[in-house]
């Protein structure tokens, strides 16, 4: 799961993602990152922790990174929040195979719709209730599609 800062939206999307699918009995291995390094090692945002934890999320033992090359190798799905995240992570693609493993996040509940999911950084805290129902809907898509494919 992929943003910006890698505070905000990509690790709700992780922690959305590896508590639905532990709920289900679906095994995956998650991680996010963020495209920048502007927040590297740093934990979420407290208001995204806060709103998580009203949705009985808890995403504070995540610490942010930037994403890096080798993350075409060690993942089999990589997705990114908004239209930028996307080219600045095929920027970093060095061949078809890492190219066909990055889509648009909303694509799974929207398909072909290239919805992307708002920054919720510089907005109110209804911002962040927003991002979550989002991506609530869009890991049930994401959950079915990894015991799908297996
Ligand atoms: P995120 O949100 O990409 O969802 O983590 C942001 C976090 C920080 C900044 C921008 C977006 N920033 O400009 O520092």
């Amino acid at each position: 799961m992929v943003c910006l800062g890698n505070i905000c939206r990509s690790p709700i999307a992780e922690g959305i993602l590896r508590q639905r699918a532990s709920e289900q009995g679906v095994v995956v291995e998650t991680d996010s990152a963020g495209t920048s390094a502007y927040h590297q090692g740093e934990a979420p945002d407290s208001r995204m922790i806060r709103t998580a934890k009203a949705n009985g999320i808890d995403i504070t033992d995540l610490r942010a990174r930037q994403f890096v090359k080798s993350d075409f190798k060690k993942f089999d799905l990589i997705y990114a929040m908004d239209k930028s995240n996307y080219d600045n992570i095929l920027s970093l693609s060095q061949n078809e195979e890492d190219r066909a493993k990055v889509r648009m996040i909303l694509n799974e509940s929207s398909p072909g719709s290239n919805a992307e999911v708002p920054d919720p950084y510089f907005g109110g805290e209804e911002g962040f209730q927003h991002v979550i129902d989002l991506l609530e809907e869009a890991m049930e898509f994401v959950i079915k599609r990894i015991h799908e494919q297996g």
